[in-house]
């Protein structure tokens, strides 16, 4: 791809004490300074590149947005939450995609990310048709980490899918596209200690919060919550709606809630119409049942204190899982 070239804005990411992306942190970036290569992925208000920096031969996924299609579609907050979320995320070690800079010319936008080189969860679920429990469960076991770093840093993601969920090089999960995310006053994200002052305090913010909170429909249908469909709320629990759909399709290769149009998959939803297949494990149905729950505040996990999701953790169908372990362990092979 050939982009023209104006002066570009200096680098935007926090400082970080990650090695390798140091230099590049530090020094201001053009599309010149990349060789952009395939096309990896398309949003409605982005492409994404594989794209290869010309000095250090590191490959990078790079997301473009058009600026006159950004602001005609009135895009621009969504953008900037997407680069405040993603410079949030940059100190977590696991679990997300890294902005590492980003930059602009006259007509575009470019965020420089890390590439996940497996792709899409979703290529991998389709492939083998459903996913071997232990598979599903290490799977449902990275993403439940990489929600709580998210929830501690009062971020939202609000579209989380099959699509959405990248694996690096060692087929480890990296959570993508932050470009609905919803992120929360300081005040609004969870309590860390003191249980009972806490969680009584949390119920009010979390009430008063809700009203000034009221959102137009953002994500996917078939993994929105019915609290954002019906009340146009967006809680945490939203994400851990999309988690329990999640662990769903992994295990019996397609989301619980399907109807040929966006509007029958709302009403599907909304009457919480979904079965489960015949031999659908015990434990993994008993989760999924206590995640897709219509009242978001009694969604397993949604009253949890602290930075961890321990009701989630210590569910029956994550035994077996150390979870001071997870990322450094290889990844079951999927099949
Ligand atoms: N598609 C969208 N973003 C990507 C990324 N960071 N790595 C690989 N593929 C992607």
């Amino acid at each position: 791809m050939q982009a023209s070239q104006a002066a570009a804005t200096p680098v935007l990411a926090p400082q970080s004490t990650h090695g390798s992306s140091q230099s590049h942190r530090h020094t201001k970036r053009t599309a010149k300074d990349y060789i952009f290569g395939k096309l990896i992925g398309e949003g409605c208000y982005s492409t994404v590149f594989l794209a290869k920096d010309i000095h250090t031969g590191k490959e990078y996924a790079i997301k473009v947005c058009e600026k006159s299609h950004i602001v005609r579609h009135q895009k621009v907050q969504y953008i900037k939450r997407e680069k405040d979320a993603l410079n949030l995320l940059f100190h977590v070690p696991h679990g997300f995609v890294k902005l590492y800079c980003t930059f602009q010319d006259e007509e575009r936008l470019y965020f420089v990310l890390s590439y996940a080189k497996n792709g899409e969860l979703l290529h991998y679920i389709n492939k083998v048709g459903s996913f071997e429990l232990n598979v599903a469960r290490f799977y449902a076991a990275e993403l439940l980490l990489a929600l709580e770093k998210m929830h501690a840093e009062g971020i939202i993601h609000r579209d989380l899918k099959p699509e959405n969920i990248l694996l690096d090089e060692s087929m480890h999960l990296q959570i993508a596209d932050f470009g609905t995310v919803k992120i929360l006053n300081p005040k609004d994200i969870r309590p860390t200690h003191d249980k009972e002052n806490e969680d009584s305090k949390e119920k009010c913010d979390d009430q008063s919060n809700e009203r000034s909170r009221k959102i137009s429909f953002v994500g996917t249908a078939q993994y929105v919550s019915p609290d954002l469909l019906q009340n146009r709320i967006d809680t945490r629990a939203s994400d851990l709606w999309a988690l329990g759909c999640i662990i769903y399709q992994m295990i019996s290769g397609l989301p619980p809630f399907r109807a040929s149009t966006e509007f029958l998959t709302f009403q599907k939803i909304l009457k919480m119409d979904y079965e489960f297949p015949e031999g659908f494990p015990a434990d993994a149905k008993d989760l999924v049942e206590k995640l897709l729950v219509l009242d978001h505040s009694k969604r397993l996990g949604a009253t949890d204190i602290g930075n961890t999701y321990e009701s989630i953790r210590t569910h029956p169908f994550f035994e077996g899982i150390d979870w001071d372990d997870v990322w450094n362990q290889t990844p079951p092979t999927i099949c």
